[in-house]
């Protein structure tokens, strides 16, 4: 241990016992005071980001290739397009049958001097267990940008969303990851296959901050959670020690879910700090799914205490 990390731990010693003694650290926001957002997380099937950018294929590609961004369009379609995409009419050649098309989250967000914390609840309501994950019955995970891949700024989650990637439609068997599109040496309507930029390219990228964070919640309505959180760059990779933890419970199918990070988590994290402008993108995989049969939102703006964003994390 560091002397200042020993410290700190002095000082705020009695503070840490009392808290140890009696709930997790999340315990300590009082949520009753910070304002919820609606997020509707939908179905998207195989809508990838190639499919996005593609005007043959969505109405809404040369307008989004213009500057509007997907959540200026789209906000409150979700449900709808949800219900679409999951029924196998658009976009998903293998429909999950009785999968219900969005799940609705009541969003909050707050911070005090060293964390951020991150809220969730929601139902996600009645899902037919597909076994595809055997460990875990849901996964919820937020995405992170600091500003560093413009693209997410504006496309949230499908910055790294594929063509290619595993189960989309060009995967032709493959197992890819996610991966950032400045991270391939050529981008095509299948995606970006294997071929990377040179490794000075790479490194430049990296040095500019052009990499996505996540933190993943791994549940069971009745076990202990696991905290999961990691990189996208040229792959999804994750982070180890783990800078994130979960607090969460499930009461009557209501899954009540906090992530709790330091605002400065260390060199492979991104510093958290007032001022700046963030953006963030939730999913939620339900009925034991795995890879793309989840359920994302559209890209949502974050800023610390004050300023023009879709969340305002509140001081505690
Ligand atoms: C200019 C407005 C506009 C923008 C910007 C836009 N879209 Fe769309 N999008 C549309 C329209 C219009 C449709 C077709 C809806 C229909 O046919 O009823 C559509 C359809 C879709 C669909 C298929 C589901 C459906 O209801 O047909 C998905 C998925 C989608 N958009 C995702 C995105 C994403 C992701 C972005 C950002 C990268 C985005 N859109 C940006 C207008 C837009």
């Amino acid at each position: 241990m560091t002397k200042t990390s020993l410290k700190s731990l002095l000082i705020g010693g009695s503070f840490c016992v009392a808290l140890l003694g009696a709930s997790p650290s999340w315990a300590a926001v009082d949520w009753s005071g910070v304002p919820a957002k609606d997020v509707t997380l939908f179905y998207p099937g195989q809508s990838s980001f190639e499919w996005v950018m593609t005007p043959t294929d969505h109405e809404g590609a040369e307008k989004f290739r213009g500057g509007k961004n997907c959540h200026q369009c789209h906000a409150g379609d979700e449900k709808t397009m949800g219900d679409l995409l999951v029924s196998g009419k658009k976009n998903e050649p293998n429909p999950i049958a009785g999968k219900p098309g969005s799940v609705a989250a009541k969003v909050k967000i707050a911070h005090d001097d060293e964390n951020l914390y991150v809220h969730l609840e929601f139902a996600e309501g009645s899902q037919p267990d597909t076994g595809m994950d055997k460990d875990f019955a849901t996964k919820v995970t937020m995405m992170l940008n600091d500003g560093g891949v413009p693209e997410a700024n504006r496309a949230g989650c499908w910055a790294m969303c594929h063509d290619d990637a595993s189960s989309m439609s060009s995967a032709a068997g493959a197992t890819r990851t996610k991966y950032l599109n400045k991270t391939r040496a050529h981008l095509t309507r299948q995606g970006g296959g294997d071929e990377l930029k040179s490794a000075d390219d790479l490194a430049k990228l990296t040095a500019d901050g052009y990499a996505l964070e996540y933190w993943q919640a791994r549940l069971n309505p009745s076990g202990s959670s696991v905290a999961v959180n990691g990189s996208v760059f040229s792959k999804r990779e994750e982070t180890k020690p783990t800078a994130v933890t979960v607090a969460s419970k499930n009461s009557g199918g209501v899954w009540s879910v906090t992530f709790t990070r330091k605002l400065n988590a260390g060199a492979n994290f991104k510093p958290i700090v007032a001022g700046k402008p963030y953006t963030i993108g939730f999913a939620i995989h339900a009925g034991h799914t795995a890879k793309r049969f989840h359920y994302v939102s559209f890209e949502h703006s974050l800023v610390l205490d004050q300023g023009d964003a879709d969340f305002v994390a509140v001081k505690q």
